[in-house]
């Protein structure tokens, strides 16, 4: 990428990062996402040890019950935020159980009940407000940006990447292509909600590189 390439923004690098199955699916219409290889595992936890935070929607903590830490490789672990409008993440899911040992930001919007703030006030995390019903992305990125959080990884689901992706808030692309096809209308596709109406409105994207891995293809894209 040349230099020109650069613009300079006034929020932190957003990089959207998913594994697809070769007909686009992020998960099978059962909610499965297990497509990473071990070697994309490692991959992408490189990738997590190289940035500040990584960004989950609160479906995919429901779903995936994810950690979200270096385990692939040695590294730091990001700061986690989950994008959770209602505060209703469950006490008993992985990021709420390490959260004493794990940096971890659960952001919400003005619509969270007082209920809900206050079970989350007793857990040793960041609460972040920003929105008033929905989550505001563009803020939340300006209030991370404060905390010193330059780089972050967007790691979905599909109704988030299209939240980050039609506000215009992604800067990278990096998706694993995985041997499978798992077709369905209701599995989760790379990038859900509305979707654009013309080809046009879409930003053309910058392939960077691919890299081969063994039976997987890993695209990076930029904008
Ligand atoms: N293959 C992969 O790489 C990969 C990666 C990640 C996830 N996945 C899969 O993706 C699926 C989940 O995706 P999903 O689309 O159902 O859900 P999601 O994107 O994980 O979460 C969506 C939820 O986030 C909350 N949210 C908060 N603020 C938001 C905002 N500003 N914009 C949009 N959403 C906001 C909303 O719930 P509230 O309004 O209640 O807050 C929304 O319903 C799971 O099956 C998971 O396994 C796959």
């Amino acid at each position: 990428m040349g230099a020109e390439s650069f613009m300079v923004i006034s929020r932190p690098r957003v990089i959207l990062s998913a594994a697809v199955s070769l007909d686009g699916k992020i998960a099978t219409k059962n909610k499965d996402s297990t497509l990473s290889s071990k070697q994309d595992k490692i991959r992408f936890h490189k990738l997590r040890a190289k940035v500040d935070a990584i960004l989950v929607g609160i479906n995919t903590v429901k779903i995936d019950d994810p950690l979200l830490t270096v385990r692939y490789t040695k590294g730091k672990n990001p700061i986690r935020v989950i994008l959770d409008s209602s505060g209703v993440i469950s006490p008993k899911s992985k990021i709420i159980k390490t959260c004493h040992a794990i940096p971890t930001i659960i952001a919400v919007s003005q619509k969270i009940s007082k209920k809900n703030l206050a079970k989350l006030g007793k857990y040793p995390l960041k609460i972040i407000v920003a929105g008033q019903r929905k989550i505001d992305a563009k803020k939340l990125l300006k209030i991370l940006q404060k905390q010193n959080i330059k780089t972050i990884l967007l790691e979905g689901g599909g109704t988030l990447n299209w939240e980050f992706i039609h506000k215009g808030l992604v800067d990278e692309l990096i998706v694993t292509i995985t041997p499978y096809v798992v077709g369905g209308k209701d599995a989760t596709t790379l990038v859900e909600g509305d979707g654009f109406s013309k080809i046009a409105n879409s930003q053309k994207l910058k392939l960077q590189s691919i890299t081969r891995q063994k039976n997987e293809i890993v695209l990076y894209y930029y904008i």
